[in-house]
């Protein structure tokens, strides 16, 4: 069976919807181990309950980002994972460390990219007025939340939003399409070309866009 290492901060509520999409039989993957860069996440105790080996790397112990990278890289590779999957992991990455995974290595990201990459993107959406708004899982390249998209989910912006209700109407899509992702990378469905992901033929073109009522 295909092997993942899973990377948090905090919460862990995307790493939490791939152990039930496991769990469910939607997804067969080895969950090898869940790495944090903080002791305190949350998610590493979610991760344990689950029987899932966990491991706490501090970057705080590190001179600087590329020595920190290099001891997470080792940390993950003694698992030998097939993908390395990023959920709510707060790091930016050097280079070295994202060329090392080059097209093993996956992110969600809570906007529709290219737009509002960086932080803070439901705050930043409700401010600009825009009336759609979602989530992204790509291919990461050494740009920050700029690589090849593999799937987003759309959600409506409603006049009642705050950030916590829009984030929330976000999540729950971030919840399904990260699974579907990470299952399409195990089964060999995606494939990089010049810079973008081509779907294996056997994928509808219109699973790629996901885009529920409003509600
Ligand atoms: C998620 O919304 C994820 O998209 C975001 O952090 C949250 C983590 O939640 N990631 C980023 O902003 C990365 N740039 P979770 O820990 O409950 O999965």
């Amino acid at each position: 069976m295909k092997k993942i290492v899973i990377l948090i901060s905090g919460r862990g509520s995307n790493m939490e919807a791939l152990i039930a999409a496991r769990d469910a039989g939607d997804l067969p993957v080895n969950i090898a181990a869940v790495i944090s860069n903080r002791v305190e996440a949350e998610g590493l105790e979610t991760a344990a309950r689950s029987g899932i080996v966990t491991h706490f790397v501090n970057h705080k112990a590190f001179p600087g980002r590329e020595a920190f990278d290099a001891r997470l890289a080792d940390c993950i590779d003694q698992f030998e994972p097939d993908l390395v999957v990023l959920a709510g992991f707060m790091r930016i990455l050097s280079e070295g460390f994202v060329r090392h995974y080059g097209g093993r290595l996956i992110n969600i990201h809570p906007s529709l990219l290219p737009a509002f990459p960086g932080l803070h993107t439901h705050q930043r959406a409700l401010e600009e007025g825009v009336r759609i708004h979602g989530c992204t899982v790509h291919f990461v390249t050494p740009e920050l939340d700029h690589g090849p998209v593999i799937i987003q989910a759309a959600v409506p912006v409603l006049d009642g939003d705050d950030e916590a209700s829009l984030a929330a109407r976000v999540l729950r899509q971030e919840h399904q399409i990260y699974p579907r992702a990470v299952r399409w990378f195990l089964e060999g469905k995606l494939h990089l070309e010049n810079g973008r992901v081509r779907l294996d033929e056997s994928l509808a073109d219109s699973a790629v866009l996901v885009s529920p009522e409003i509600r």
